[in-house]
């Protein structure tokens, strides 16, 4: 299926001063909330849980809006200033609504000379998808041109969601992703 509808979100990353989205979910679920509790027992401090508990927040709220950083902080029971300096800090963290499936891909030097414009063009073309900030009409697709997914000896390679496919990924590997993706055959590696 090829999205050619889509809404378009204003261009990333935050200008000085713009506000972060709103995001449609305000409070974490009581699994999240459980969850997040469980991880923090593995740490010695409840700092040291924001990562993870950010990523939790993320997939609930659909990205780390200003409402996902302070419902964290509440799980946690630590400052929203705190929350707010980790997740602003690290770019994995999404400040605008993405797709169910984000796909990154890497433009830099390596993977460029291996053809990954031509896989960044593909994958916009696929997806419907033609600029960053963009979610597909469907809601399945967000793109993003990165700079480095450190796999530099085996480009062109992408990232959907967390999962990296780096060997060298051409039009038939992608045509099998994103079919997985849209059939609800797509399997988190890290599951
Ligand atoms: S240059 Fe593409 S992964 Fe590093």
């Amino acid at each position: 299926m090829n999205s050619s509808s889509s809404s378009t979100r204003s261009a990333l990353p935050l200008a000085p001063g713009e506000r972060l989205p709103v995001s449609k979910v305000l409070t974490l679920s009581p699994e999240a909330l459980k969850e997040i509790d469980q991880l923090a027992d593995k740490f010695p401090d409840r700092l040291a849980a924001t990562l993870p508990a950010l990523h939790i927040a993320q997939r609930e709220f659909g990205f780390v809006s200003l409402e996902a950083m302070k419902a964290v902080a509440k799980a946690l029971d630590i400052p929203e200033g705190h929350v707010y300096g980790v997740a602003s800090f690290y770019s994995m963290y999404q400040k605008h609504p993405v797709g169910s499936f984000h796909i990154q891909v890497c433009t830099n030097i390596s993977c460029a000379l291996n053809g990954a414009v031509a896989l960044l063009d593909l994958v916009k073309k696929k997806t419907g998808i033609s600029q960053r900030g963009e979610v597909s009409s469907d809601g399945l697709w967000s793109v993003e041109e990165v700079e480095c997914l450190a796999s530099c000896g085996s480009g062109p390679c992408l990232q959907v969601n967390h999962d990296i496919y780096d060997e060298f990924v051409n039009e038939a590997e992608l045509d099998r992703v994103l079919e997985a993706c849209r059939s609800g055959q797509y399997r988190e590696w890290a599951k």
